[in-house]
């Protein structure tokens, strides 16, 4: 075994837990979890992002934002991991996901004591923003082979599937968070201009054009679509502005998260829409909607792929019975473009709701689909939405398995003896 040096201060802390989770030592969390997770996280508005990289922006006010802030929000949802089913939490792709955690909660912590006037720390820091980042980039794929390996080795039953639910969607919207917070800072203070986005305040447009991102995924998926099926359907938009009638819809928002909900939703009509029509020499079109409200901006895709019977509409935003075969197994996802892990709608409704939207799905089955995503049209009511660690959210892991309080329709009609009508 490798022998410990004595290494004193905090480098030294720092170099020990390293070791401590190179080598598997930790088995839970790091204590500094339960320091942070005390504090509730400050959700931001898009004014207050926008704030941040105004002119007179302040890297140093930033700095002293984050370097609480980020910690906050790492702890508040690690202490969370750490109340999921020991049967996950001891899956090698669990194990590998808390020590990302732990190291990066570790790498913030010690900026605490830094001078915010000190020029080399404020470079550090943003270079260890960088670094987490990279280290978290496939958070999202080893926690779907965790859920996969738990699975195949214990089965799905509705209570852990709804327990996992709970959590997934709270863990991957406080990822969500946590990469804008340091996707803005890392853009606005790295001294240079998108010269693809001059007006882009990080990686927020102030007058994103929805259309034009509607196209873009549209094109993109067209693309994958065509690669696969050698087909792909047409699309025709309407916009409906009743604010500037007449005028573009534009929105103060991120297009990127923007993007991936329509991309998703877009691969998700055109696989249905190619496998229903298979036989046809025409495909029918995806429909987009666009409208523009006082209080929502509202976009509806609708396609003609068959539809979804109602009973099976939730299920296709649960991460655990998600039905697609893992990609991580198959082939690396490079032969199956428009399906993957069945993250597609869980992940694109977390975005739509990070920002206080949503997305639905309505079906007609043997007809079709029309996905809806409602966002803010208001700057001022977009705030981040995040989940908090408290007694309310404890009470959701100590959840047990309690009896239906609906009645379950009996297969054979009740027999109901000599007062039996006999027609
Ligand atoms: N427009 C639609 N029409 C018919 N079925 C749909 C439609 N959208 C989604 N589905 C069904 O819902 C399932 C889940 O969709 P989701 O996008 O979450 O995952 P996926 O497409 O299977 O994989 P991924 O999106 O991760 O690549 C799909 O596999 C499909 O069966
Ligand atoms: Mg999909």
């Amino acid at each position: 075994m490798q022998r410990l040096g004595v290494c004193k201060g905090e480098r030294g802390k720092m170099k020990f837990a390293q070791f401590l989770l190179k080598n598997n030592f930790v088995a839970g969390i790091p204590k500094q979890v339960d320091r942070f997770s005390k504090f509730s996280p400050s959700p931001l508005s898009m004014k207050q992002f926008i704030d941040f990289g105004s002119a007179n922006a302040c890297e140093k006010t930033s700095f002293v934002f984050l370097r609480q802030e980020l910690p906050v929000r790492l702890a508040n949802i690690m202490k969370e991991i750490d109340f999921l089913p020991d049967k996950l939490l001891g899956t090698p792709s669990l194990r590998l996901l808390t020590s990302w955690y732990s190291q990066s909660l570790l790498e913030l912590i010690d900026f605490l004591e830094k001078d915010p006037d000190d020029k080399d720390v404020l470079k550090n820091f943003t270079q260890t923003l960088v670094n987490i980042r990279n280290r978290h980039n496939n958070v999202v794929p080893t926690m779907a082979q965790g859920v996969v390996e738990y699975k195949e080795a214990f089965g799905v039953d509705p209570v852990t599937n709804q327990n996992v639910q709970y959590f997934l969607d709270r863990f991957y919207m406080s990822r969500i968070s946590t990469r804008m917070l340091m996707n803005q800072h890392t853009l606005i203070f790295d001294g240079s201009v998108n010269p693809a986005h001059p007006k882009h305040i990080g990686s927020i447009d102030p007058t994103c054009d929805v259309v034009e991102v509607i196209k873009d995924a549209y094109e993109t998926s067209k693309m994958l679509c065509e690669q696969y099926y050698l087909t792909s359907p047409d699309m025709k938009i309407t916009e409906v502005n009743s604010k500037i009638p007449g005028q573009p819809i534009q929105i103060v928002y991120v297009p990127s998260h923007l993007y991936h909900m329509l991309f998703e939703l877009f691969k998700n009509a055109m696989r249905a829409t190619v496998e229903m029509h298979e036989t046809s020499t025409t495909l029918p079109l995806i429909k987009v909607r666009v409208s523009l409200g006082t209080e929502d901006l509202t976009i509806k895709m609708s396609d003609r792929g068959g539809g979804v019977p109602l009973r099976k509409i939730e299920r296709l935003f649960s991460y655990m019975y998600s039905t697609a075969p893992s990609p991580v197994r198959v082939d690396n996802g490079r032969n199956a473009p428009l399906a993957g892990f069945g993250y597609g709608l869980p992940i694109s409704r977390l975005y739509a709701k990070y920002f206080q939207g949503d997305l639905q799905l309505y079906s007609m089955e043997g007809y079709g689909t029309s996905a809806v995503i409602y966002l803010k049209a208001l700057s001022s009511e977009s705030v981040e939405r995040l989940p908090v660690f408290n007694k309310s959210a404890l009470r959701h892991y100590q959840s047990t398995t309690e009896a239906d309080d609906w009645c379950m329709p009996s297969k054979d009609p009740k027999k109901l003896g000599r007062y039996e009508t006999s027609g």
